[in-house]
């Protein structure tokens, strides 16, 4: 697959996605929200690609926000569509897909970026980010699952102050705060997010695309997270997955999940 704003390199089982607009800082302008669904569609549905690890190009920036010229003179209308299809299109996407996505935050993560950030699953930054949510500093309020995901994060209390003060965190505050999971030298990011990929690479894919589904149903509403669980549980024991890892451990052998 070729992308305008993307890079994708596939290897041994890691698809690696660069959102490739540096002289841009990364801005998600509409055409790259697009290219990113088909990327995260086309790896999710490749069988051999075990994790995504997503991250932006240059030192400078991961993603700088949605791009600010593209909406500047929208109206009412207009804005409730670009919120709702980039939720739909990115956001929610991402936050459900089945493989799981590592953000490898190298520079600035803010507004879309933070909020793109913050829909991966795992996120990992260099000690050079800068993390924000800074709408309100434009009069307007993030519109990519910000103000829901931050206070799940972080607690409402610290969401509401990075939400209304606009201000950046650094990534030692962000790790504090929960934000991040980790933080490393910026030289050290991508090999880091490569030795969790390894980590995950190693158990069965139907079983963790299924604790997704289970962890992310707490967040949803009318959904009960223990009946999916319970619902996720049972069906795993219908995988061949699970009769692999199980005769794997009682065997003292690695097991070979294969996904069925
Ligand atoms: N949308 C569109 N363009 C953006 C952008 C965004 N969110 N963020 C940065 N850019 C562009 C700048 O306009 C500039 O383009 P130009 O060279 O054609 O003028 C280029 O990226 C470099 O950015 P610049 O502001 O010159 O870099 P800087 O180092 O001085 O500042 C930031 C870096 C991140 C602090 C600053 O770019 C910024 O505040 N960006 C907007 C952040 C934001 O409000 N995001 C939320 C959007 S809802």
């Amino acid at each position: 697959m070729t992308f305008n704003n993307l890079n994708l390199q596939l290897e041994a089982g890691i698809g690696m996605l660069t959102i490739n607009r540096p002289k841009k800082l990364n801005a998600l302008n509409k055409a790259t929200i697009l290219e990113l669904h088909q990327a995260l569609k086309a790896l999710d549905q490749d069988q051999n690609v075990r994790v995504i690890v997503l991250t932006g190009s240059g030192d400078k920036a991961f993603v700088a926000g949605a791009d600010i010229s593209e909406f500047a003179d929208f109206n009412v209308s207009e804005a409730a569509q670009l919120s709702r299809e980039g939720q739909e299109l990115l956001f929610d996407f991402a936050e459900n897909l089945s493989t799981p996505i590592i953000a490898a935050i190298n520079g600035f993560a803010l507004g879309g970026g933070l909020e793109l950030a913050m829909a991966a699953h795992i996120r990992v930054a260099s000690s050079t980010a800068r993390m924000g949510l800074p709408e309100v500093s434009l009069g307007v309020i993030p519109g990519y699952g910000g103000t829901q995901r931050l206070a799940q994060l972080v607690g409402k209390g610290r969401a509401l102050q990075m939400i209304t003060t606009a201000e950046m965190i650094d990534a030692s505050k962000a790790e504090q705060w929960g934000l991040v999971n980790s933080v490393t030298a910026p030289e050290d990011l991508l090999s880091y997010c490569l030795s969790l990929s390894e980590k995950i690479k190693r158990n069965g894919p139907l079983a963790i695309a299924a604790a997704i589904e289970a962890v992310n149903a707490n967040y949803k509403d009318g959904l009960n997270g223990y009946d999916v669980e319970i619902t996720a549980f049972a069906k795993s024991f219908g995988t061949a997955d699970f009769k692999e890892g199980t005769s794997a451990f009682l065997q003292k052998r690695k097991a070979n999940f294969t996904g069925n």
